[in-house]
């Protein structure tokens, strides 16, 4: 099958890492391994400086139109001050709202010869593999009402508002077991039934859709403080974690951390299947941001963005085989102690942003 990739680079060292997996993308293409269509963007700061908006509407179509869209960051002190309608986060968050994007998959996953590397005992994380699902769409960052009343006596009252109706719910439950089929099979659902209404609803409607649809995978349901505490003591009960848009922006920042640098993270994005074809819109980027104070210089670690480019294999171009030699291919590059600088620990640095990917495309060759 031929799939339609859209490249949006970025700013920083968004442009870097995102060469290092055109790289991989050529390869595929010249060994015949796929047929990935690829066309590029601007967005983010870059955009601005080229035609005054965070993205243009022609590129915002062609996002629409693919398959899937790698994104690698955008931002730099050099925009701080533009108009906040056109600031290069807008870029973004236009793209997730218009691709509808409602579910952010987290993977948090420790590479062996990184274990060390965390702020945990090795035996703690080691082998590590769970995938957080966040809502990504609704609850308390999107709901109304939305203010901050001034009293007139000094005081003044802020107001955000958690929302959540049964199809947000319903959507975001199915791509967690859904997940979890392909992976250990428990799904672990994390509210906070105790002191949310929001959490009752969410607790109910995950129940129902799991005894009517999924009643083959294991569920548990844990409260989202809790989980945050089992995070940080023993992360390997877990497999794949849903939920909502407040506890999952928290709970993925703690499950990253247990493994390691920023420069390691990938994500997806994903909204809801095509009505004719079954294909989700969907967005790839690495957690990390345009990290200005390294771009230039050769040091960014293009592992996020190319394990973001194995999820998209994994989860829009149908080639989760190779999805799995992908990140074969990044743990054998780690397990010869090849290393950016920010997973060199107390080391000097021995590889370069293009040495790594390059280390990496070599490993894959091999597989
Ligand atoms: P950041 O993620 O860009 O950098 C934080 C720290 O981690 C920096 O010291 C950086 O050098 C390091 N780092 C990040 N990615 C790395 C990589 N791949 N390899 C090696 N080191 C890496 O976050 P920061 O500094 O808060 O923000 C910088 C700019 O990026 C800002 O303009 C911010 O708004 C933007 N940003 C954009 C995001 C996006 O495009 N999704 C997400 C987060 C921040
Ligand atoms: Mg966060």
């Amino acid at each position: 099958a031929s799939y339609n990739l859209f490249l949006l680079p970025g700013d920083g060292i968004g442009p870097e890492v995102m060469k290092e997996v055109e790289a991989i993308i050529a390869w595929f293409n010249a060994e015949g391994i796929a047929r990935f269509e690829v066309d590029r963007g601007l967005v983010g700061g870059s955009a601005y400086d080229a035609h005054g908006q965070a993205i243009s509407e022609a590129d915002m179509a062609k996002a629409m139109a693919s398959d899937a869209v790698l994104f690698g960051a955008v931002g730099g002190p050099k925009w701080d001050k533009v108009p906040y309608d056109v600031r290069p986060e807008a870029g973004l968050l236009r793209l997730r709202k218009d691709l509808g994007l409602f579910a952010n998959l987290r993977p948090a996953i420790c590479y062996p010869a990184l274990a060390d590397a965390s702020s945990l005992k090795r035996e703690v994380v080691e082998g590590l593999d769970i995938l957080i699902v966040r809502e990504l769409t609704g609850g308390v960052y999107f709901g109304e009402p939305k203010t901050i009343t001034d009293l007139g006596n000094g005081q003044k009252r802020g107001i955000d508002t958690q929302v959540y109706e049964t199809y947000e719910i319903e959507r975001i439950a199915r791509v967690a077991f859904d997940l979890a089929k392909t992976r250990r099979n428990k799904v672990s659902s994390a509210e906070k039934r105790n002191v949310m209404k929001t959490g009752v609803l969410w607790n109910e409607i995950v129940t129902r859709i799991h005894a009517a649809e999924y009643p083959g995978v294991q569920l548990e349901h844990v409260l989202a403080d809790n989980c945050a505490m089992q995070l940080v003591r023993w992360p390997k009960q877990y497999d794949v974690i849903v939920t909502d848009n407040l506890f999952g922006d928290v709970l993925s920042d703690v499950a990253a951390m247990l493994t390691g640098s920023l420069g390691m993270l990938p994500s997806a994005s994903l909204g809801a299947p095509d009505a004719k074809t079954g294909r989700r819109k969907s967005l790839y980027e690495p957690v990390h941001g345009s990290a200005p104070d390294i771009a230039g210089t050769g040091a960014a670690n293009p592992i996020a963005m190319i394990a973001s480019f194995g999820m998209a294999l994994r989860y829009s171009l149908g080639l989760g085989d190779w999805a799995d030699k992908l990140d074969q291919a990044i743990a054998a590059v780690l397990a010869q102690g090849i290393r950016t600088k920010d997973i060199a620990g107390s080391q000097p640095a021995n590889a370069t942003t293009t040495q790594m990917g390059a280390a990496i495309l070599g490993e894959l060759k091999k597989l």
